[in-house]
């Protein structure tokens, strides 16, 4: 299947085609019935469910949680999720890692990581990055990429961890869930919660990504302030799946991630048997160039919180465990302004990806399918070209063209770095680019 066209960042936007029908809105209680009249009507558990259906609710939350942050469904199934064969350990080797041990506080960056050729899907292609805290306390995140060139045939995953917030960067992600489907192109995101059972096909063959996952609180949309109540991210351009089901007799075999390691079991049918459903807890996906930029008209820059996607909060207001941040196709009109990123340091951690395009602040060495990371309080910014080039540049309107889409998860958790990522595809000469930034300070002590 050959890769879809970009569809523009610029408006009017053309709704991206798609095979599949879904649901719009972020956080919304839905509905959906793939067998009309299999959802109860005004109660969750009647003592028999229509069609012969079993009652499941799959809770995202505590039961207490306050009502503004409860998220649970009730999924009405042919059989519950409970049929399946003991747990033992996944038997092949994996790159993910939970303890992300490797302490550096170097800038960091990494060369784009390969699609491996040797046949593997979306969970085996998983390679844990970076990480902080962990799943048995609900606080932390994992910093992942996946490749993948095969589907998951007759096998799903579902994770006990955390939340996996999804970045395709080179092809398509045809996801069926227990809600439905979602078909995610790159330049899109998509959100699938803790506990939700899904698959991973690749429709234009060898894949590649960045995923954020979060342990503690799910990922939510991030307050406005004086912005008021329209920009970012609009609430109607998130879209759920509508249900759909198959109901086969096959073995299948459930992948489960529960404290960083992988677990099988089998079943005797699909798992994707879910009929009807109702709730807020289920997955999304939203497309990048439907995001409202905001940034400074007059002069200087805003901080780049105003490019926050999505946000999974800790207990500390304002504090992220993960913020999801894109640097979008946008106009630059700041006058007398350096209009780069500046010089920073940043008591947060800064991983970057590029989707598609150059960055703004990096013209060469940060490659599509790479990354850089920048811990907390080490120093980065652009390199000497970018900043020559800035400050010599004519202020007139400029547009960040719309083949550049680069993002950022910062954490103010201070990330280890895996093993895997400690020693594979670092780019030893990062540093170097910073290194002929010139000592512009002149006759000053003369004056
Ligand atoms: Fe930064």
């Amino acid at each position: 299947m050959a890769t879809p066209p970009p569809i523009s960042s610029t408006p009017p936007f053309k709704q991206r085609p798609s095979k599949y029908q879904y649901q719009s809105g972020f956080g919304n209680s839905f509905e959906s019935e793939a067998v009309k009249g299999s959802l109860p009507y005004g109660q969750n558990t009647p003592q028999r469910v229509a069609n012969g259906l079993y009652a499941e609710q799959l809770s995202g939350n505590a039961f207490t949680v306050p009502r503004a942050q409860q998220q649970r469904s009730w999924l009405y199934r042919i059989r519950p999720g409970v049929c399946h064969t003991p747990l033992v350990p996944f038997e092949k080797p994996t790159l993910l890692d939970s303890a992300c041990s490797i302490v550096n506080p170097n800038q960091l960056r990494w060369k784009p990581f390969p699609i491996p050729e040797k046949k593997h899907d979306f969970v085996e292609g998983l390679i844990t990055i970076a990480g902080a805290g962990h799943a048995s306390v609900r606080h932390g995140i994992a910093i992942h990429i996946y490749t993948a060139n095969e589907n998951m045939v007759n096998k799903s995953f579902y994770n006990s961890d955390g939340d996996f917030l999804i970045v395709p960067q080179q092809g398509t992600l045809d996801i069926q869930t227990e809600f439905g489907f979602l078909e995610v192109h790159s330049g899109e995101i998509c959100v699938i919660q803790r506990g939700v059972t899904f698959s991973v096909n690749v429709p234009d063959g060898p894949s590649r990504g960045y995923i954020c996952e979060v342990f503690g609180a799910h990922f939510r949309l991030p307050d406005l302030g004086p912005i008021g109540s329209n920009g970012l991210a609009n609430p109607r351009d998130f879209l759920s799946p509508v249900a759909a089901f198959e109901d086969v007799q096959v073995q299948h075999v459930k992948i489960n991630k529960f404290l960083g390691k992988l677990f099988t079991a089998t079943q005797d049918h699909s798992p994707f048997n879910v009929v009807a459903w109702h709730g807020n807890y289920c997955p999304y996906k939203y497309d990048l160039n439907l995001f409202c930029a905001v940034n400074s008209v007059t002069f200087d820059h805003l901080d780049p919180s105003i490019f926050t996607v999505l946000t999974a909060p800790t207990n500390e207001p304002g504090v992220a465990a993960a913020d999801f941040v894109i640097f979008p196709p946008r106009w630059l009109v700041q006058e007398n302004t350096f209009r780069p990123p500046y010089y920073h340091r940043n008591c947060m951690s800064e991983f970057m990806g590029l989707i598609r395009g150059v960055y703004e602040a990096k013209k060469e060495g940060f490659l599509p399918g790479g990354g850089s990371l920048h811990s907390c309080m080490t120093p980065h910014g652009p390199d000497a070209d970018t900043f020559n080039g800035a400050i010599g540049a004519e202020l007139k309107p400029t547009k960040i063209p719309d083949v550049a889409l680069a993002f950022m998860f910062e954490s103010s958790l201070i990330l280890g770095i895996s093993d895997y990522a400690n020693k594979n595809f670092i780019d030893d000469d990062y540093w170097k680019c910073w290194q002929n930034i010139a000592n512009n300070f002149k006759n000053h002590q003369q004056q």
